[in-house]
């Protein structure tokens, strides 16, 4: 095992009707005049985002409000979003929404609390110094932002897509009431389940070191979101399975699953945000589509973790060799993504990259990295480019 740290601030505040509360927390954290961050109106149809209204107004704290924050969230709204916090003098950002409002919040808080360009910490070539505080309506559950330190925006010339990590950008507080996801349609409910596993799973496999501890909670965390996803594709109003993945999804993602080990791979995410970035694809899907080609490509250099993985989140039966727990783990992996409609490659996904497209995707993908990257198999830009062929 590794040495490690763990730094989770974020106060969660979970259950039925815990948004009447919201007035109460921005005040515990000091907000005295709020930008109302949100997306593309599902809040406003939802009755949500005039209820949070309600409640602010009737605490005396004052506010504004700018929505338009779009799946795979946009530089422009960031910009528009600094302008108007500056303008009007505001010291608190209430995203309300899931991981698009929440990460673009993040990137106004950024942006408001530094000096410069914001993109400069998104191409990396600054570290930003402050941010200001964020809090979080959750109503999807899966990206984790609420809990996590990471922001995913992107860059509408050039289409580039880029995340900035960073504890200062981390919520105060998270209100995860599972009842506001109820109105999610079935697609993103199946995204948001992929996404959350995945950010287990990329923290999962690895060839660092890693505690029995970690494993047990990244394996049960596994386990509890494939069955709940299963009762959600049925039943999707069911409250307890809509609370098992809503928690499920900041424990993924809040550094919880990697206690001990190197931080994990990353590799699929890293492919998938320059499909995101290109294509507009919802995140969830992308990773579907990719994993199994990654997994393929990778696995022979990773195996005991394969086959842990087959065995005790996938329930393959321990029989034969490695190789072949490990090949039946990823095939259990890819019925249960088409169980819940999911794609498991990019034809599935609705996308067909030319192969002057794939050779851009690799490019991107490989500077976004700094070169090479991964903890399962180290990937340079000829295997991101062998992994996006492969995956048509
Ligand atoms: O925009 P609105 O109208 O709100 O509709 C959204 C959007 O169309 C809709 N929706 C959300 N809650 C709803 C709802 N519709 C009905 N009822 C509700 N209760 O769902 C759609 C997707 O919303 P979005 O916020 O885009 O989804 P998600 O939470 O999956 O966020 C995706 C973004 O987060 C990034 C992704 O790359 C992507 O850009 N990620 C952020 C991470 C982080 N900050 O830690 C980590 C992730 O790995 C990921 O990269
Ligand atoms: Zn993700």
């Amino acid at each position: 095992m590794l040495d490690f740290k763990y730094y989770t601030p974020t106060k969660v505040v979970f259950g039925k009707g815990t948004e009447s509360q919201v007035a109460d927390l921005v005040k515990e954290f000091g907000g005295k005049k709020v930008l109302i961050h949100y997306g593309g109106g599902s809040v406003v149809r939802s009755g949500l985002l005039q209820r949070v209204k309600d409640t602010l107004d009737g605490a005396g704290v004052s506010y504004v409000e700018l929505g338009g924050a779009v799946p795979n969230p946009h530089l422009g709204l960031v910009y528009e979003g600094i302008d108007l916090c500056k303008k009007e003098g505001v010291d608190f950002i209430l995203a309300v929404g899931g991981g698009s409002a929440i990460d673009s919040a993040k990137a106004i808080g950024y942006g408001v609390a530094n000096e410069g360009d914001v993109w400069d910490f998104y191409d990396y070539s600054r570290k930003p110094q402050a941010c200001l505080p964020v809090g979080v309506i959750l109503t999807i559950a899966a990206t984790g932002s609420e809990m996590s330190d990471s922001s995913v925006i992107t860059k509408e010339e050039g289409l580039i897509k880029r995340g900035c990590n960073s504890d200062l950008c981390r919520p105060k507080f998270a209100i995860m009431n599972p009842e506001l996801t109820m109105t999610l349609p079935d697609y993103q409910t199946a995204c948001g389940c992929t996404d959350i596993m995945m950010h287990t799973m990329e923290r999962y496999f690895t060839n660092s070191g890693t505690m029995e501890i970690t494993d047990a909670l990244a394996e049960g965390l596994l386990r509890t979101v494939k069955k709940n996803a299963i009762i959600l594709r049925d039943d999707p109003k069911n409250y307890d399975a809509r609370a098992e993945v809503m928690w499920a999804g900041s424990l993924a993602h809040n550094g919880l699953t990697g206690c001990g080990s190197d931080g994990g791979d990353w590799m699929t995410h890293r492919l998938e945000h320059e499909l995101g970035g290109l294509y507009d694809v919802a995140h969830g899907a992308g990773l579907a589509a990719i994993w199994g080609t990654w997994a393929r490509y990778v696995y022979k250099e990773c195996l005991p973790r394969f086959k842990k993985f087959a065995i005790n989140v996938m329930d393959v039966e321990d029989k034969g060799t490695d190789e072949e727990i490990a090949l039946r783990g990823i095939e259990a992996v890819e019925d249960f993504y088409r169980s819940i409609h999911m794609p498991t490659n990019l034809r599935e996904l609705g996308v067909e990259p030319t192969e002057e497209e794939l050779v851009t995707l690799a490019k991107k993908c490989s500077i976004a990295v700094g070169g090479a990257k991964g903890a399962a198999k180290v990937l340079h830009e000829e295997d991101m480019l062998a992994i996006y062929r492969a995956s048509m």
